[in-house]
């Protein structure tokens, strides 16, 4: 498996550890005003980036390396920026955040798009060793 697949893995198995321990404080809290932070941490950290890697340990070696680990930065900074400063919004209202949610937001959609031209670029190579 290449080792950005294992360092996809390993942070979404993080984020889902995290994103589970919130979900289990909620239910047991009768709490759920952090449900978006819940919901957002599991699905863009734990499903997000498991699927990434699991992409990327499909494709092994053919897999444009630079632009997967650029991917990995950027879906990371996405999780760390949108589930911290979402849970602040939610907790005290302060809307100062607000921008790093915004950049937080760009660096997932920028990640998503690099994912997307890491497939587009791949699949041609993956069609040859099919046809070959
Ligand atoms: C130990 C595991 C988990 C626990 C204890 C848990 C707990 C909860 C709780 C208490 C809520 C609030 C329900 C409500 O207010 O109606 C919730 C909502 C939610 N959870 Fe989890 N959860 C867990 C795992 C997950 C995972 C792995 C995902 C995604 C892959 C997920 C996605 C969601 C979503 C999307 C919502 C919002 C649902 C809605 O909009 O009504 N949860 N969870
Ligand atoms: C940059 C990426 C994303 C942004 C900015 C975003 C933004 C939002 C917003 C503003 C809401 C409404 C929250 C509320 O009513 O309190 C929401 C809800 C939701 N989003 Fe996202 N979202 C993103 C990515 C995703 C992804 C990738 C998934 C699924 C794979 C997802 C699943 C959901 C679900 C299930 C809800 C309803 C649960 C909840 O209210 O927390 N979102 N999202």
């Amino acid at each position: 498996m290449p080792r950005v697949s294992k360092a996809f893995f390993l942070c979404a198995v993080v984020y889902g550890i995290c994103g589970m321990g919130l979900g289990m404080y909620m239910g047991a809290s009768e709490n759920h005003t952090l449900m978006p932070v819940h919901a957002h941490v599991n699905l863009l950290g734990w499903v997000g980036l498991a699927i990434m890697g699991g992409f990327y340990a499909l494709v092994g070696e053919r897999a444009p390396t630079k632009l997967a680990w650029a991917n990995f930065a950027l879906s990371n900074i996405g999780v760390l920026l949108i589930g911290p400063f979402l849970g602040v919004l939610l907790l005290t209202g302060n809307k100062a955040v607000i921008p790093f949610l915004g950049v937080g937001e760009l660096a997932t959609v920028i990640g998503m798009l690099l994912f997307a031209t890491a497939i587009i670029r791949t699949a041609p190579k993956a069609a040859n060793l099919v046809l070959n």
